[in-house]
């Protein structure tokens, strides 16, 4: 959608970047996305890099982050405490407010958006192309969670209480859009946030902290927090004071969290193992696109990922489909995220565990199309893995390794695919490529996925036209869908009041 609107013909506007950019069509519901950087414009690519430059020796964060190191107990309790007393103003101030104060979050992310991009790339390894779409979808979140707050206070026969204090505990693969927009959403209802980063992108989240308090945030109402959870993480779950925890993250995560404290109210965007479909009547050229975007994006490192295509019929002894898929992914370039030539940075971490052994080794059936190697001796620099014959049942049929290796399964029928698509514990996205409208609302009736796709890639959900949010294990607690209209009513609670006639 955002590549159809950008190149929409529109007046233009001046941006930050300094260079006219087309503005984008008003969508359903008078929502409009932000838009990417265009990297046509030849400004935007002296834009990046001058970004790639400063990325290896960014600091950026890091004298935030000091200020919010807590190393004991108490500190942490009195962080808690901190917040729980701040949400009594910040609840008191009113929905139209604090909108307006989310209203200059998104100005302010606008402004950083260079920063954000740096820090991105500093931290988590994200090229621009992949860091630069999560600060407009940050700005997204700003802006539509500012519009829904306003709307949660004119409910007939209901006001939201807020939840006095909300920890926020984002991943480090999405460590600016996740973070920015599940704090927004608590702080957009009322609640106090506390934002834990993820430990391998903590300046990410001090980044967006600055943003947030700059915006008019009060320092109070938002406390950042860099804790090592192996040593405190339990202790803040299980604080009574916090009333709600805002993952997202691995299910035995979710899991845990429940263990400490069975009582908490938590919100859960968990793991995924995600297949594409291609049927025979698909377009080919575009299922490619849309399966190597899918599966190598981040280095395949997203829980909305591609790891299985499942060919249907005669797709799967295609020629043409096979031959281009194979080409497709030896066409990318992997390497050091900073390097402009770069397609695929590296892994956040050397590949251990369920990665290396998709990585490195074949089950029986299996045979590479294309192996991967290791670009250096770190084990986070790989080039992009394409097998085939994963049987059903297997390992890498059921198990997310959140790492650049695809399989295509062969299947007879649609609803073989629909089945092997069906049969994992998770159901976050799935994706068809189909120019059958039979085809295409049979599978809708079926797939067990939060987030289904039809003929598009299956990462990069757009807030407001795309909500995003798991079904079976993808999820715990509630499903309502970040980004979607009925989010922010999850996050309160609800007390009755008189209709008035
Ligand atoms: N929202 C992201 C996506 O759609 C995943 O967290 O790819």
């Amino acid at each position: 959608f955002r590549e159809a609107w950008t190149l929409a013909s529109q007046p233009a506007v001046e941006t930050h970047r300094g260079v006219p950019r087309p503005a984008p069509a008003p969508a359903a519901g008078g929502f409009t996305n932000a838009p990417d950087t265009d990297p046509s414009v030849a400004a935007n690519r002296a834009w990046a890099a001058a970004i790639r430059a400063r990325a290896a020796t960014s600091a950026l964060g890091v004298d935030t982050l000091q200020d919010a190191r807590i190393d004991d107990a108490s500190a942490l309790s009195a962080v808690i405490g901190a917040a729980k007393s701040a949400a009594t103003a910040w609840a008191q101030i009113g929905a139209q407010t604090r909108a307006a104060v989310l209203e200059a979050v998104a100005v302010e992310l606008e402004a950083r958006r260079g920063d954000l991009v740096e820090v991105m790339m500093s931290e988590a390894g994200k090229t621009v192309d992949q860091a630069d779409p999560e600060v407009s979808e940050a700005i997204d979140f700003a802006r539509y969670y500012a519009a829904r707050a306003v709307e949660l206070e004119q409910w007939e026969g209901a006001r939201p209480v807020p939840r006095r204090v909300s920890v926020v505990t984002p991943p480090w693969n999405f460590p600016v859009a996740i973070p920015t927009g599940s704090t927004l959403a608590a702080l957009a209802t009322g609640s106090a946030a506390i934002l834990k980063p993820a430990e391998q992108s903590p300046r990410c989240g001090a980044v967006i902290a600055e943003i947030l308090w700059a915006a008019g945030v009060p320092k109070d109402a938002l406390q950042l927090i860099d804790i090592d959870p192996e040593a405190l993480g339990e202790q803040l779950v299980g604080d009574p004071r916090v009333d709600q925890v805002i993952l997202t993250g691995g299910y035995e995560t979710a899991r845990r969290f429940l263990q400490i404290r069975p009582d908490l109210k938590l919100f859960a965007e968990t793991s995924g193992k995600n297949a594409i479909v291609v049927t025979p009547s698909a377009d080919l050229d575009l299922a490619v696109k849309d399966i190597v975007a899918s599966a190598y994006g981040h280095a395949g490192q997203k829980c909305s990922a591609a790891s299985l295509v499942i060919a249907v019929g005669t797709v799967a002894t295609s020629h043409r489909f096979l031959t281009q898929l194979e080409d497709a992914v030896r066409s990318l370039t992997a390497g050091p995220a900073d390097e402009p030539r770069t397609q695929m940075g590296p892994l956040i971490e050397p590949a251990a565990g369920k990665l290396r052994r998709a990585l490195t080794a074949l089950e029986p059936g299996e045979r590479w199309i294309v192996e991967p190697t290791p670009l250096d001796e770190t084990g986070r620099a790989w080039t992009p893995a394409l097998k085939a014959g994963t049987r059903p049942g297997s390992f890498f049929h059921m198990t997310e390794c959140f790492g650049p290796v695809l399989s295509v399964l062969a299947v007879a029928t649609l609803d073989d695919a629909i089945h092997l698509q069906n049969a994992v514990d998770y159901g976050l996205t799935a994706g068809i490529h189909s120019l059958d409208p039979a085809e295409v609302s049979h599978w809708l009736d079926r797939v067990e996925a939060g987030n289904a796709y039809v003929n598009r890639g299956i990462t990069g959900a757009i807030v407001q036209r795309q909500p995003f949010g798991g079904w079976k294990r993808s999820v715990v607690g509630p499903t309502f869908k970040a980004g979607g209209p009925h989010y922010l009513s999850a996050l309160v609670d609800w007390e009755r009041t008189e209709i008035e006639d």
